[in-house]
């Protein structure tokens, strides 16, 4: 199969009462535990690249990397694996029609920390130029807090997604998905201890989601797909690995599983997750290094890392998305 857009899976997704992966991708082993939890579960897919990942891997090496993972699907398991691969946060017209002239099925287009009017713009120029082409667009409404290589907002500057702007947002931008702020955040320091509560074994709990501002937006939006970002859970299980083998998380948190399984039998079609990924894979390599410090081959380390990514995918995928047994 040849690389889908996400208007099929959303539209299924949102009748189904479930959501769709958006996972990051930076490299090859990431791709595999992915693509490899995907076709074992028989779920459909996004994979996204955001800009770091594009100027760290490059453009041609991520595209041909996620075509050999279609093949492989067919070719070893004779599954027609679909994947929507999408642009994560992209900053620019230029970026996303880069992106899409190198053959991405769906771009973002993030003017969310511009005023009303600027995203309106910029996002509509990028849908033109996007549905021209036969590829879809996510746009944002409202600001996350969260650090990442190029999402850097304060959470002081962060802000929840205003329902009563959401219509005429869609309206005249003809985008095709919305990513809202209801409470997540980028990284995997989501909340300060402030923010949270303690529960009796002392880790920190989060402020709830902002399911009133969900529901009002989907009130508004009826049928219309929306996406989460900063929806990385940070399992502890993965902090405490790190912790215990030379790493340094302290107050690491994120957001609860069964908040995002809430949000998934709802509007939210796509839900983005990054950080678990590196979770996974660093609390591997940096256990696999703890206990064999003698090793120097990257096939050594590399390999239970991508199978922590891949039993980490597949969790979300059942647990969390509900998408399991829908491709
Ligand atoms: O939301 C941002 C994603 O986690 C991508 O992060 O810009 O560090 O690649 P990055
Ligand atoms: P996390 O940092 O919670 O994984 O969020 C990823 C994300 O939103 C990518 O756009
Ligand atoms: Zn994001």
């Amino acid at each position: 199969m040849a690389i889908v857009t996400s208007t099929e899976m959303f539209k299924k997704a949102y009748d189904g009462g479930y959501a769709i992966g958006a996972f990051n991708v930076n490299n090859m082993e990431i791709i595999q535990g992915i693509t490899e939890a995907a076709m074992e579960e028989h779920a459909p897919l996004i994979l996204q690249v955001s800009k770091g990942a594009r100027a760290y891997a490059k453009h041609v090496y991520l595209m041909k990397l996620i075509e050999a993972a279609i093949a492989d699907a067919e070719q070893s398991a004779g599954f027609d694996l679909p994947i929507c691969v999408h642009l994560d946060h992209g900053d620019s017209y230029e970026l996303c029609k880069s992106c899409i002239d190198g053959g991405f099925s769906s771009v973002m287009i993030d003017k969310s920390g511009e005023s009303f009017e600027e995203n309106i713009r910029v996002t509509k120029q990028v849908v033109e130029y996007a549905h021209d082409h036969g590829v879809v667009v996510e746009a944002e409404l409202g600001t996350l807090a969260g650090v990442e290589d190029e999402v850097k907002v304060a959470s002081e500057d962060s802000s929840y997604t205003r329902p009563q702007d959401v219509q005429e947002f869609v309206e005249r931008t003809g985008c095709d998905s919305l990513a809202i702020a209801i409470g997540t955040s980028h990284g995997a320091y989501k909340f300060t201890a402030a923010q949270c509560t303690r529960n009796a074994e002392g880790l920190l709990v989060p402020p709830p989601l902002r399911f009133d501002i969900l529901e009002e937006v989907a009130r508004r939006l009826p049928g219309f797909p929306i996406v989460l970002h900063g929806s990385s859970s940070v399992p502890q299980e993965f902090v405490k690995i790190i912790n215990e083998n030379g790493g340094k998380m302290p107050d690491a948190v994120g957001i609860p599983e069964e908040q995002l399984r809430q949000a998934a039998r709802g509007a939210v079609c796509k839900i983005n997750i990054d950080s678990d990924l590196r979770l996974a894979m660093t609390a591997s390599i940096r256990k696999y290094f703890n206990e064999n410090p003698s090793h120097f081959d990257p096939r050594q380390y590399l390999k239970p890392a991508r199978i922590a990514i891949k039993e980490m995918v597949k969790h979300k995928l059942v647990n969390v998305l509900g998408c399991n047994g829908k491709a």
